[in-house]
């Protein structure tokens, strides 16, 4: 495996796994978030990566993971320094959703997610990591040939970014598919039957062939409802579960009843929880 330099923007759910994991096959990681290094010093500790300002997060970067609010990539470009991305692949683990990211017209009349924020960025994207609930691209990666293997969605323009990317995806324990360009990446945007499933690689392309862009705008409130209604520590293999049972998934298997069980009991109970978009 050849040790790579990769820089990553956003410390939360997402950054967090992914510098952890990324360190530990290991990776040279920076990390940056808007408030600055400072403020990421027990994220450094717990996670080995190396904290630095926004405006040097290219600096002798091959790569580099954008993981915030999707919405904010409106004001990324303007904190990164002139040119800096330029000469790195960059890749978009986001997803949108109009009650965090604020309504962006142009993805709601059908501009894929990545496709927008590649406009943002005025550079290509590689989409990859946004289907997998962070917890999940922590602790579930596998070796090659394991069973139940998740497989990961990668799409791109630029076959030569993918296959760098799909490399990385292997190297973190998942199996890489080549979900094609980026004109595609709606097929594992959230809503569509790949997005939190963690499907294995014989599932995946049947997954990603039947997505629908018309019904997956009203999927994602569903979801969205479902999120609100349930404790924000619902653990996340049940949700996988209960995702996969209800786009047909799993039906003879136990524990996916099992998961649609405590789904349906956090539901009943359910209160107002605040929600956390994935
Ligand atoms: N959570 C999941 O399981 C999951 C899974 C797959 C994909 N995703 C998607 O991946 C993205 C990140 O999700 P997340 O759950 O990791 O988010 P999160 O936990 O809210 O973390 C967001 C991070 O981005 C930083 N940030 C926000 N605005 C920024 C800006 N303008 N410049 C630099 N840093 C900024 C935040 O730090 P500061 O506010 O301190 O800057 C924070 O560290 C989202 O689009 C999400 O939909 C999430």
């Amino acid at each position: 495996m050849t040790s790579r330099q990769i820089g990553l923007i956003g410390a939360g759910n997402v950054g967090a796994a992914l510098a952890k994991r990324l360190v530990e096959i290991g990776h040279s990681v920076k990390v940056a978030n808007s408030k600055g290094p400072k403020s990421l010093e027990q994220f450094e500790k717990e996670t080995g990566a190396k904290a630095v300002h926004l405006e040097s997060i290219t600096d002798h970067s091959e790569i580099l993971i954008v993981a915030i609010p999707l919405g904010n990539t409106r004001y990324l470009k303007r904190s990164l320094s002139a040119g800096s991305l330029e000469n790195v692949i960059v890749v978009d683990t986001g997803n949108y959703f109009p009650q965090r990211d604020g309504s962006i017209a142009e993805i709601d009349h059908g501009t894929p997610e990545s496709a927008w924020v590649s406009q943002q960025l005025g550079v290509p994207v590689v989409k990859a990591f946004n289907n997998i609930i962070a917890a999940g691209l922590a602790k579930n990666g596998k070796t090659k040939g394991a069973r139940r293997r998740i497989a990961l969605p990668v799409a791109s323009d630029d076959p030569r970014a993918r296959a760098t990317i799909m490399a990385l995806v292997e190297e973190l324990g998942f199996s890489a598919f080549d979900a094609g360009p980026i004109d595609d990446s709606w097929r594992q945007q959230p809503g569509q039957p790949a997005y939190c499933t963690d499907p294995t690689l014989g599932e995946l392309p049947v997954l990603l062939k039947r997505a629908d862009r018309k019904t997956a705008a009203r999927n994602r409130e569903q979801a969205m409802e479902i999120l609100a209604k349930i404790p924000p520590n619902f653990p996340a293999q049940d949700l996988v579960y209960a995702s996969r049972f209800s786009i047909g998934l799993d039906a003879l298997r136990p524990r996916s009843w099992f998961a649609m069980l405590h789904l349906g009991i956090a539901i009943m109970r359910s209160r107002k929880h605040p929600v956390s978009p994935l």
